[in-house]
Order: C-alpha cells, then sequence, then structure tokens
C-alpha cells in the first residue's frame, strides 16, 4: 500500500496536511519546504536545496568544519573521561548534529560541548518543536477547537518556531553584510541559498531563506541525534557486533589519524548497524502527514481529495512478512542485500520515498557515521552503577521522532585497542 501512495500514485498523494502546531507556531510556514504543497514554490526550494545536497562536492568542501566539530566532541569525552563520569549521548549527538548543521548552513558553532546549560537555547527551541508538532492534539481532529488551543500547542509552539526564526534572521543578516563589504565568500549553504535568491529574485526571497534554515534545523538534528542515541544503545546492548565494528575500523584506519567522511560510508558493517538500528528504531515512525491532492482510485477504494495520509513506516519495518524476528537486531540482515533506505525498498522507508522523500539523505548518512565511527574508535563504553546490559530501559516516546524515553548515561574510557 505505501508503494501505491508513494510511487504509484506519487504526485496525486504528494499534498502536506499540516498540523495546527506548525500553522499556529511557524511564521513562515507557507513557505516552509516540509509543509506547502508539491507545486511550483515548492520545486523551486527543492532545486535550491538539491543543488547543494546532490553536488557531492559542495558537501565535501564544508567536510572539515563538521571534523572540527567531531573533534570537539572527541576531546569533549576524553576530559569526561579523565573525570570518571558519564556522558549523556543523546545530548551529546544533539550538540554534534547541530554543529555540524549550523556550520554547513553558517560555517558557525552555535553550542557548546561544555556547558551544561542550554545557553543558545537550540536544543530546547528543536525538542519543543518535536514534540508539539508530533502531540496528538484534538484541534487536528475538530478544528472548531483551533481558535481555543485548548492543549497549549500553539502557544508553545510559537514561542519555539519564533525564537528559532529570529535566530535564523540574525545569520542572514550578519551574511548579508560580509557580502556587501566584498569580503571572501564561505561556500556554505546559506550563501548557495543568497547566490540563487540573487538570481531568481522573483521565486525565491529572504522569506524562503528563513523558513528553510529553520526547516532544516528541525528536520536535520533530532533525527541524527535520535538514531546514535539508539545506535549506541544497542552496541551497549550487543558487545559482539560493537568488536565487529571497531574491528573493522581499526582495518580501514591502519595507521591514519582518522577517517574521511567518504570512507566510513564504505565501512559496511557499521553501515548495516546504522540501517538495522533506524529500521528497529524508526526515527521518524510515522512519515509526515501527506495529503491527497485530488480524488484517488487507491486499491478500490476512492480516497477523496483533502484526505491525511498516514504511512506508518514503523509498522512496515517490523512487518513480519519481509523481516525475519523483526524485533530482534541483527545488522548481519543488512550485509550482501540490496535493502537500503533510498525509497526503492518498500520494506523499509525511513526517509520515506517518492517527490516528498527527505532531502538530506547525504548529510545524515554522512553525519550519523562519522559520529558513530568517532565514538566506537575512540573509546570503551560501560553502563554506569555497574547495571547490566539487561537492565537498560528502550522504551521510546511518541513524537515526531521516536526518542528513548530516559537518557542514555554511559562511561567512556579510552578504547583498549
Ligand atoms: C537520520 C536522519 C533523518 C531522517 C531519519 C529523516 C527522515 C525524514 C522523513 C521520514 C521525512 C518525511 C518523508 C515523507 O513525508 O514522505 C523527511 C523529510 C525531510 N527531511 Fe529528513 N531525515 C533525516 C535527516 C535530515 C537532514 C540532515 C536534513 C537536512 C539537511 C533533512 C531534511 C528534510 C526535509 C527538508 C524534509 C521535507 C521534504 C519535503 O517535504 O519535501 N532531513 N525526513
Amino acid at each position: 500500500m505505501a508503494r501505491e501512495v508513494l510511487q504509484t500514485h506519487d504526485a496525486e498523494f504528494s499534498g502536506r496536511s499540516i498540523p495546527d502546531a506548525v500553522v499556529g507556531g511557524q511564521q513562515n510556514y507557507d513557505v516552509s519546504v516540509a509543509w506547502i504543497s508539491a507545486q511550483d514554490q515548492w520545486r523551486t526550494i527543492r532545486r535550491v536545496l538539491n543543488i547543494y545536497f546532490t553536488n557531492t562536492k559542495k558537501v565535501e568542501m564544508l567536510e572539515v568544519l563538521r571534523l572540527k566539530v567531531v573533534t570537539q566532541m572527541v576531546d569533549h569525552i576524553k576530559e569526561i573521561s579523565r573525570r570518571g563520569q558519564a556522558v549523556d549521548i543523546g545530548k551529546l549527538a544533539f550538540t554534534t548534529a547541530l554543529n555540524q548543521m549550523s556550520n554547513t548552513c553558517f560555517s558557525e558553532d552555535v553550542a557548546g560541548f561544555d556547558s551544561d546549560q542550554d545557553d543558545n537555547g537550540f536544543y530546547k527551541g528543536v525538542k519543543t518543536i518535536m514534540k508539539v508538532v508530533g502531540k496528538i492534539n484534538c484541534a487536528d481532529y475538530f478544528p472548531w477547537l483551533k481558535t481555543f488551543d485548548p492543549q497549549g500547542i500553539r502557544k508553545e509552539a510559537w514561542g519555539a518556531y519564533g525564537w528559532l526564526d529570529q535566530v535564523c534572521e540574525k545569520f542572514i543578516n550578519q551574511r548579508l553584510r560580509h557580502r556587501e563589504s566584498k569580503l571572501p565568500p564561505y561556500g556554505d549553504l546559506l550563501d548557495s541559498f543568497l547566490d540563487f535568491q540573487q538570481q531568481n529574485p522573483d521565486d525565491f526571497n529572504i522569506m524562503h531563506i528563513k523558513a528553510l534554515l529553520t526547516d532544516l534545523f528541525i528536520a536535520g538534528t533530532d533525527n541524527i541525534s535520535s538514531t546514535i542515541g539508539w545506535a549506541m544503545s544497542e552496541l551497549v546492548l550487543h558487545p559482539d557486533v560493537m568488536h565487529k565494528v571497531r574491528g573493522e575500523i581499526s582495518e580501514r584506519i591502519k595507521g591514519k589519524e582518522r577517517l574521511e567522511e567518504a570512507e566510513t560510508l564504505e565501512l559496511h558493517y557499521l553501515q548495516s548497524v546504522l540501517k538495522e538500528t533506524m529500521r528497529l528504531h524508526l526515527t521518524v515512525p510515522l512519515l509526515l502527514p501527506h495529503k491527497s491532492e485530488t480524488d484517488v482510485k487507491l486499491n478500490g477504494y476512492m480516497i477523496p481529495k483533502n484526505t491525511r495520509v498516514i504511512i506508518n513506516a514503523w509498522a512496515i519495518a517490523h512487518d513480519t512478512n519481509s523481516w525475519e524476528n523483526p524485533d530482534h537486531f541483527k545488522p548481519e540482515r543488512f550485509i550482501g542485500s540490496e535493502i537500503d533506505y533510498k525509497g526503492q525498498h518498500f520494506s523499509f522507508l525511513p526517509f520515506g520515498s517518492g517527490r516528498r522523500m527527505c532531502s538530506g539523505i547525504r548529510l545524515a548518512e554522512r553525519a550519523m557515521s562519522l559520529i558513530l565511527v568517532s565514538l566506537v574508535a575512540h573509546f570503551d563504553w560501560k553502563l554506569p552503577n555497574n547495571m547490566l546490559p539487561e537492565e537498560l530501559d528502550m522504551d521510546d516516546t511518541f513524537g515526531v521522532t521516536a526518542q528513548r524515553a530516559t537518557p542514555l548515561l554511559l562511561i567512556p574510557t579510552p578504547a583498549s585497542n
């Protein structure tokens, strides 16, 4: 059925049903790539993103900045290890993913590893948006309730989106001044957006850029950190898998100081671990809500125009018709298998499929692989307070992204081999 919706009738189901939290919260939701219908404006924005994300050269140009972020992460863990303390893996991965994204967008760090405080508010802002947009909101089902905002969801969303909007505006203004002063360009995503805007002022304006940056921070940070949190949980539960991943990395590094991003993508076992993590713990369990743009006949049923369509990617990834022992963590199932997450295999849709598919896959796979390699290669990890792996809480929470219900705290020591 997912294939029918996302492939056979891709165009007809390419609309979005926008949650009230977004309508009430995001000032520019009507130009947001994630929420507008797949018409001309959306095509232009996706083109702007593709100029950057489908061009390996451009993605690689900023690799050095992303490597810098991961080096800072490793240094931070070393310091914690010296103190014999535990690391909150989710928070650590969030700060790393956030700074990787901010370096890709603005060539700048926006969060510090050292501060316990969320001094720049990104953590709180993104987490709040993920929480309120994913919440079951009665105003989405009984539209007359929207004005009353009975669960206070609009209010909370407005605060978080408003804050993020202001930060993105500040970065855009700074960059415009930089460009006026004729200093050398940064060559990052923001420069790429502004170049496109100058060449296409009628189709793409500063409002689009602001909404796009906001979308990227929301779409491209929490998903990554959450996947890393689950991957590390599974590795701690399965020391044999951890051992194999480390063996593969050591084999590949062979005396070099570190691996390049592209090399981490060639670590087949590590890639299988990431795929299996994304299958077992789908970060986006229900794809963003699609909507029918016309009446559509689907497997004998008439689906009227404007129907909200929810694809349960979690259920698909746990279906016993496609997966043997679907609740078991078994990276080996992907070794030698053609199944990947590029949207062609409908038993595995962590990034969706069709025209509304995630536009950040290339960046996501690089960011996640590099973070995981650095965590596994440099440190041994153990649970605090002599906790046994089987005592680890593996419950998740429900939102746009499925997070660990409790933080994953692990004690690092420098890797023994
Ligand atoms: C583990 C990381 C990630 C996962 C699991 C993920 C997953 C998804 C999913 C499931 C969708 C919705 C697909 C649909 O509705 O059919 C989506 C949309 C999107 N993602 Fe990602 N994503 C990740 C990382 C990223 C990154 C790093 C970026 C940006 C650089 C990004 C940008 C977007 C955008 C812009 C959309 C909206 C596309 C549209 O509606 O046209 N994502 N993502």
